[in-house]
Order: structure tokens, then C-alpha cells, then sequence
């Protein structure tokens, strides 16, 4: 479904992202694993067109991504949850809503979109006129998780979802995010430092290390694997 080859990005002349190839298949879970500055914001941001490419292709369903702007990428179907969720204080969770379906090109909400995702998250609907700025960390998780839903995504693209999130709260967007795979044929592409959260949910593990990808294999394959027991004990840290 997304096949990455080669891929140099970075900022400016510095290059972060060395030589990465990951391919992710349709209806599953594919988890980057890496420690904090290895890359996989930048990853994320390369794959949603915020960070160009200076070398190698991007292809989501034998289309070239790296050569497309964002706004394009998401109306592909192609929906980032950026780190830190980058939610703007002043507007309501229902207008944060309609702003997904914007972005992916649709004048207004879908109705019985806008139902599943106050269904996944009731906390969500009984604040939808309140403003972002007043919701707790994990209501606005769950906000930009339904904002992108909203965009209808084929690809959803996480970026450190479980980061400040009370372990409660991981495993309750967890379990959406295994509902809608299951259910709604969505794939999903996770990057992450917890091992476990990745261990439990992936079908397929990368690591990113350096900016290069230092393993591959399924979730039996990254159990084994030293590099992953590394990750494990936290040996492997940036610097
Ligand atoms: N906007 C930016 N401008 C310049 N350098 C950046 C920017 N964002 C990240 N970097 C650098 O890129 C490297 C990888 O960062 P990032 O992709 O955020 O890693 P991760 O998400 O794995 O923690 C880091 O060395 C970081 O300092
Ligand atoms: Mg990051």
C-alpha cells in the first residue's frame, strides 16, 4: 500500500533520514520503533509532504507521494496525527472535527462519521462546543485522533499517540485503533518509543536508529531480536 525506498530527508542541507525503506501492507499495523531522535517524526512528516524528499520515492497505492503537496497527500487519504497533536486551543472539538473533513476536501462533516468517532470517545460528544484549550491531555489526544478520522483515512499515520497518556488511556485508544482495523479495513502506520505498546498491537516492526533502519521482521522476528531487547532495557538512546 505505501512502499518507501531509499528515502534521504531532512532539514535544510542536513540530512535526518538516511537511505529508509519501509513498506507497509494494506489492513494492518506497521510499527516504527526508535528512540527519541532517531528520525520518526520526520518519517511521518516525509510521508504527509511537510518534509520533502532529497532522494528516493514515496508510492501509496503505485502513486508517487514526494511529489505532491500535503493538502494533496491527505485528500489521497493519507492522515497524520502528529506528535503533540497540535490542537488550537480557541476552537470547539466540533469545529476541530469539521476541520478534518476540510482538510481531505469535503465541504462539511459526514454525519455518521462525526456519530462513530462521539461513539468511540462519549467524552468528545458531551464537550463538542467546549474549546480545545480546556480539554485534559488525553481528550485532546482523542481529538486529534478524531480529526484525522474524520478525514476518512486509508492510511492513518500515528505519531507517538501513548505520549503523555495515562497508561488507561493508551489502552483505550489502542483498542480503537484495533476496532477500526478490524472493522473498517483502515491501516495503520505507528511510531513509537514504547516497545511494549508496538510489541502488543504490530504485525510488522522496523527500527529506526541514526536515521537508518537497523531491523525488520515481523512481531515473532523483532521478539527475538537483540536489537529490540535493547530498545527494551532503553540502552539505545541519542547521544
Ligand atoms: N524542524 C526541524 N528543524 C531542524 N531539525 C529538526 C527539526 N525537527 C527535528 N529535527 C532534528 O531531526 C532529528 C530527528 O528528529 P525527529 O524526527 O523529531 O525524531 P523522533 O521523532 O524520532 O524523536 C533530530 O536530530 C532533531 O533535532
Ligand atoms: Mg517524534
Amino acid at each position: 500500500m505505501l512502499r518507501i525506498k531509499n528515502l534521504v530527508a531532512g532539514y535544510g542541507r542536513a540530512s535526518v533520514l538516511r537511505d529508509v525503506s519501509v513498506d507497509v501492507e494494506v489492513g494492518g499495523l506497521t510499527t516504527v520503533l526508535g528512540p527519541n531522535g532517531a528520525g520518526k517524526s520526520t518519517l511521518m512528516r516525509s510521508i504527509s509532504g511537510v518534509v520533502k524528499a532529497s532522494h528516493g520515492s514515496i508510492e501509496f497505492q503505485g502513486e508517487r507521494l514526494d511529489r505532491l503537496e500535503a493538502h494533496e497527500i491527505v485528500r489521497r487519504g493519507v492522515v497524520h496525527v502528529p506528535e503533540g497533536r497540535q490542537i488550537f486551543p480557541d476552537l470547539t472539538v466540533a469545529e476541530h472535527l469539521q476541520l478534518g473533513a476540510i482538510a481531505a476536501g469535503r465541504p462539511s462533516s459526514r454525519p455518521d462519521v462525526e456519530e462513530f468517532i462521539f461513539n468511540m470517545f462519549p467524552r468528545l460528544k458531551e464537550r463538542r462546543r467546549q474549546t480545545a484549550g480546556t480539554l485534559s491531555g488525553g481528550e485532546q489526544q482523542m481529538l486529534a485522533f478524531g480529526r484525522a478520522l474524520m478525514a476518512e483515512p486509508k492510511l492513518l499515520l500515528l505519531d507517538e499517540p501513548s505520549m503523555g497518556l495515562a497508561p488507561v488511556l493508551v489502552e483505550q485508544m489502542l483498542e480503537v485503533v484495533r476496532q477500526l482495523i478490524r472493522d473498517r479495513g483502515l491501516t495503520v502506520l505507528l511510531v513509537e518509543q514504547n516497545t511494549r505498546l508496538a510489541m502488543a498491537l504490530s504485525n510488522i516492526v522496523y527500527v529506526l536508529e541514526n536515521g537508518a533502519i537497523a531491523f525488520s521482521g515481523t512481531r515473532d522476528e523483532a521478539k527475538s531480536s537483540s536489537v529490540i531487547q535493547d530498545l527494551y532495557l532503553g540502552v539505545k538512546s541519542k547521544g
